[in-house]
């Protein structure tokens, strides 16, 4: 068999074989298919897809690249785990995974950094004094068996093959495949060891699917994905045009965690937690009712279970987040009702505070984010303060991330959506 063979038939729109599919993983990681290769083969799926077999196959071999983790502890106690594919304000991981385990769930949570616009749930971590995101497989089973759950960045040897073909896809315009955005995210989920997952698909102008459909596409590719490879899968659609919260950023996300956790958060981003860890109990076959759900942040047992975490990965107690240097108010500039704010505009200024990176190498600033002052539908008199923003990058940061607020606000009402794929 020849490589370039191998191209050519996918890009003919044909259907490629296991033992080709091999083939091509197969001399990529041993040095015999070029990068060049592998960038062809992957733009030709770009364009012609892979099928249902082909994508298993592909995915087992990126998979089979490294070392799965395995948590064999209490049987008793499911593995689950959630991924989302990404929103503005989207803190739901820093709530759900202590939750879950409050509710008697093991949560082997590896997470990952923000790059562009998207937050990044280990970077929110890191404005805790002391979280640490990096730990070896035995210290993730040791923290994982004492306070049932962990968030914490991939191993080195975890499919290390999406970490290079990743790479490539970012440098030659191959990211936007369904197929190569399905294998990638599952066979991480796949080889971390979860057993139950849940997938939250998000469409709308501040995720990377910006219609429904897009994100329909997606999420039945990796349910399919999930549930052939041996992990239990749902995804839960939901739109996100509008701010998660009332925060966007690093500590200010923190910080809005942890009043979610005490039971004291925003409706909306309640609201998801809720829905998305009824469904991954339940998914599991061991239903929670909503209502116990609520028991554990109003009773702190889900605030107890995140400290512990915090604790066990580094950070010294009682949590103390980064301090910024620079704060700014933001005031209203009209009287007029308040509502969610647009999430692209959101973005835009948290990442001109700090928050984002636009390259893998870059750093973000732990400090920075925007906090909306006021709740949703309330009316609001011009030169009442509306945000909070916060960084240590200095003026001009703040100036450029004011300008995004203002461009975010708008007294249009949100319609938030959530569909489910089983
Ligand atoms: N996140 C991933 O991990 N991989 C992709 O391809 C896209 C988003």
């Amino acid at each position: 068999v020849q490589t370039q063979d191998i191209i050519h038939k996918k890009r003919l729109g044909e259907k490629l074989t296991d033992s080709e599919i091999g083939f091509i993983w197969d001399g990529y990681l041993r040095g015999t298919v070029s990068e060049a290769q592998l960038a062809a083969l992957a733009m030709a799926i770009v364009f012609q897809d892979l099928d249902t077999d082909e994508l298993t196959t592909w995915t087992s071999c990126m998979i089979d690249s490294g070392q799965r983790l395995s948590y064999a502890d209490n049987p008793s106690l499911p593995l689950v785990d959630k991924h989302s594919t990404g929103g503005v304000g989207d803190k739901v991981s820093l709530v759900l995974a202590p939750l879950m385990s409050a509710a008697g769930f093991r949560v082997p949570m590896i997470s990952g950094r923000s790059l562009g616009y998207t937050g990044g749930t280990l970077d929110k971590l890191e404005a805790i004094n002391g979280f640490s995101v990096s730990h070896t497989p035995a210290e993730l089973t040791r923290i994982l068996s004492e306070c049932g759950c962990f968030i914490a960045a991939a191993t080195d040897d975890l499919v290390p093959a999406d970490k290079r073909l990743y790479a490539l896809r970012d440098v030659t315009s191959t990211i936007a495949s369904p197929a190569l955005i399905a294998s990638s995210i599952m066979s991480k989920k796949i080889a971390s060891g979860v057993k139950h997952l849940v997938l939250d698909v998000k469409f709308g102008k501040g995720a990377f699917c910006e219609t429904y459909e897009a994100a329909l596409t997606l999420a039945r590719r990796m349910v399919g994905l999930g549930n052939a490879s041996g992990v239990r899968t749902i995804a839960c659609l939901t739109s996100m045009d509008r701010l998660i919260g009332l925060t966007a950023g690093n500590a200010a996300e923190v910080r809005e965690s942890l009043d979610t956790l005490g039971g004291e958060g925003p409706a909306d981003l309640t609201d998801l937690v809720l829905n998305l860890a009824e469904g991954l109990a339940e998914l599991a076959g061991k239903p929670v009712s909503r209502a116990e759900f609520i028991r554990l942040l109003k009773n702190g047992d889900a605030l107890t279970s995140f400290a512990t975490m915090c604790a066990l990965q580094g950070a010294s107690l009682p949590l103390t987040l980064k301090a910024p240097t620079d704060t700014r108010e933001i005031l209203a500039p009209r009287s007029a009702k308040f509502e969610a704010p647009l999430a692209e505009g959101v973005a835009r200024a948290a990442f001109a505070l700090g928050s984002g990176r636009s390259l893998p190498e870059d750093d973000t600033d732990p400090t920075a984010g925007v906090t909306f002052l006021v709740a949703p539908g309330t009316y609001v008199h011009e030169g009442t303060p509306i945000a909070l923003l916060e960084t240590s990058r200095g003026a001009n940061a703040l100036d450029e991330a004011e300008r995004y607020v203002y461009a975010s606000l708008t007294d249009v009402p949100a319609a938030r959506v959530a569909d489910w794929i089983r």
